[in-house]
């Protein structure tokens, strides 16, 4: 029986089969040091823990909530754009709560997008970037830049040659996969080019407060004028380590806003509501509990970094984000992103994520997260270092078995 439309648009899922890998190693007894999924381990802070249990108490918050976001929340996430980015925002019409980012971004493209148009979108990214506007019938052309100097040739080499004139365009800075951070200058020409070329911005600043070296990533929104053409998505989830609590944002430009609002309105109900109070008071805080999810990132980074190289994997210092992304080493490159990340799960008990499962212009590297405790990572170097040192003795013994599966 044929596959139906949208599920044969949508590849198997590359991240399972490294999954699947590691299971299969765990239920060997191997302890599988686990830097694939970007899964925050932290707990989430206690106050809003406890803000929820005492919200959920009350019975009134059992019934269905606001698809939108109560407004408390609204106005919550309105003040933290004050806050960080002097952003002024209106919580009634350019604010609306979202069931994390993700739904939020997926939603967003369903909303917009007409049979055919053309989105253009980062390439290594996070697959929901691309997958959410193919699911809802558009085709993106692919972006392999950075946010410098050739990434304006690179939108008019994509308006030039897009037939029709490309609806959207997809920034993520903090970058996930790449880690890449973007500077307000480069969001000023971006912004120009949009409203020159009439282009929408969707923006996905799920990284905005796991930053390192004081050097806080800027919103698109802090260019002047670029409400007129641009959303922008945070998420609880990293910020608060709040990622089982599906809780993220859209803001900006009311046209696109109430487009998501309204496609929403027909989906959900909006999240449970003592999940939304919690929220609130989550971003109403005084930013000391975010100040020690950055600090536990930025430990683990510069352990990471340090311990990989002293066992001979050179990793680039990410400067913001959960994530490093590494070139695969010089011997292994040929093997590609998953065949080397299979490797690694079996002869050094690490899991990272392969590259390609970014998109293919990510198939050279491999993005390590930050997700286990300092003393893991240093373990992780530490069989990384045994496996380097036995595989260069030992040429024969990086065949990719895994490849013979
Ligand atoms: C760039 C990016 N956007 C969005 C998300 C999804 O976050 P959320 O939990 O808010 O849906 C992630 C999660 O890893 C991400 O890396």
């Amino acid at each position: 029986m044929e596959e139906f439309h949208k599920v044969r648009r949508l590849p198997p899922y590359v991240f399972e089969q490294v999954n699947r890998l590691k299971a299969s190693a765990r239920s060997r007894g191997a302890d599988i040091i686990d830097l694939g999924m970007g899964n925050p381990d932290l707990p989430t802070p206690k106050a809003i823990v406890d803000k929820l249990c005492e919200v959920v108490r009350d019975p009134r918050t059992h019934r269905y909530s606001s698809s939108r976001g109560i407004p408390g929340l609204r106005r919550a996430q309105a003040n933290y754009y004050g806050r960080r980015f002097g952003v002024k925002l209106d919580p009634d019409t350019q604010v609306v709560a979202t069931l994390g980012s993700k739904e939020g971004f997926a939603n967003m493209a369903q909303a917009i997008t007409a049979p055919g148009d053309v989105i253009l979108c980062p390439n290594p990214t996070y697959p929901i970037h691309a997958f959410g506007f193919i699911m809802s019938g558009g085709v993106i052309r692919s972006l392999q830049v950075e946010p410098d100097d050739g990434f304006i040739p690179a939108l008019e080499r994509g308006i030039r040659h897009s037939i029709p004139k490309p609806l959207a365009l997809i920034l993520n800075y903090p970058s996930n996969p790449t880690a890449q951070v973007a500077s307000l200058d480069f969001y000023k020409e971006v912004v120009a080019f949009a409203k020159k070329n009439d282009i929408i911005i969707l923006s996905d600043l799920a990284y905005s407060e796991i930053y390192f070296d004081g050097n806080p990533p800027p919103s698109v929104l802090q260019v002047p004028g670029a409400i007129d053409v641009a959303v922008e998505f945070t998420s609880m989830s990293k910020t608060f380590s709040m990622p089982g609590w599906r809780m993220g944002f859209a803001v900006g430009n009311q046209r696109l806003i109430s487009a998501l609002t309204r496609v929403k309105s027909y989906l959900d109900y909006g999240a449970f509501t003592p999940i939304q109070v919690a929220a609130a008071h989550a971003l109403n805080g005084d930013g000391a509990d975010i100040a020690e999810v950055r600090d536990i990132y930025h430990k683990r980074r510069d352990v990471m970094v340090d311990a990989f190289s002293r066992a001979g994997w050179i990793v680039p210092a990410p400067a913001a984000s959960m994530f490093a992304w590494a070139p695969i080493p010089e011997p292994f490159k040929h093997l590609r992103s998953l065949e080397f990340s299979k490797l690694l799960i079996e002869h050094a008990d690490v899991a990272v994520a392969p590259g390609v499962g970014f998109g293919e212009h990510g198939d050279d590297h491999v993005r390590i997260a930050l997700v286990e405790n300092e003393h893991r990572i240093r373990q992780a170097a530490r069989n990384i270092k045994r496996f380097l040192a036995s595989s260069a003795k030992q040429p024969n013994n990086v065949v990719p078995l895994a490849a013979h599966r």
